[in-house]
């Protein structure tokens, strides 16, 4: 029987929490290629490109020609709850964006290396950041055109446990591809491409409509099929 000072129920630290709550949204390569492509498309973006190494064990980039960060923000957006889309919870009925939860940033970077550049629209010049284990290194200025470019590699590197529960590189591979051609839906808009181990893998140049979006991720056997049970 235990003392009756020994206390069973504790506080988890900080760091324990962040880890817990990371590893919800993030547990596969996949859930980061989403959020960064959410992000992307929030930012405004036209071109959304990722590159991933290793079905994205190794390496995942997400590249976009959105809005960008202003560099006094960058450092508050790898904090838990940080986002610009949200101020009030009257907010949460208005919500128009993909993300809101200033979550995403943060879970990735308690999961992987990150490494961020990116460059406001009508600034002068970019700024660069890196993290390890949440831990955000020093902000550098750095040359960059408009837009964002999100690097995620090593993933799970401090989470040997969830590391080893990752699937071969062609089953993590399938789950990214899924994704792209989800998010690539989602917003007919955007010319999303996505390339693995360095050659190019999909191409989805913008489209006007969704209509031709479902016509270039599916073919036309797919789009007659669902007209004919859509008109029956
Ligand atoms: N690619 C990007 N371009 C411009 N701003 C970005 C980009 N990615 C993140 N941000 C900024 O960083 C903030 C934090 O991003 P994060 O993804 O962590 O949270 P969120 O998108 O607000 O909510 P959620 O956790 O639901 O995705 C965003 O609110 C946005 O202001
Ligand atoms: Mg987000």
């Amino acid at each position: 029987m235990l003392a009756e000072s020994a206390n069973t129920i504790g506080i988890l630290s900080e760091e324990t929490i962040n880890q817990i709550a990371a590893g919800e949204l993030i547990d596969r390569p996949c859930s980061v290629v989403k959020e960064l492509i959410e992000n992307a498309i929030d930012a405004g973006s036209t071109v959304v490109m990722i590159d991933v190494v290793d079905g994205g064990k190794q390496l995942i980039r997400v590249s976009d020609d959105g809005e960008g960060i202003p560099p006094e923000d960058i450092r508050l957006a790898f904090e838990r709850h940080a986002t610009s889309k949200l101020r009030t919870v009257d907010d949460l009925w208005h919500v128009r964006t993909m993300g809101f939860r200033g979550e995403a940033l943060p879970s990735i970077s308690a999961v992987s290396k990150v490494k961020i550049r990116t460059m406001r629209e009508g600034r002068k010049t970019g700024a660069e950041l890196t993290l390890s284990n949440g831990l955000p290194g020093v902000l550098e200025e750095t040359a960059l055109s408009s837009g964002t470019i999100v690097e995620a590699s090593d993933i799970f590197f401090n989470a040997p446990v969830r590391r080893k529960f990752l699937k071969t590189t062609p089953t993590e591979f399938g789950h990214i591809c899924r994704t792209v051609q989800n998010q690539a839906l989602s917003a007919p808009a955007i010319h999303v491409g996505l390339t693995h181990n360095g050659k190019r893998v999909s191409d989805f140049p913008a489209m006007s409509n969704m209509r031709d979006r479902v016509l270039q991720l599916f073919g036309a056997p797919f789009v007659s099929d669902v007209g004919n049970v859509c008109s029956t």
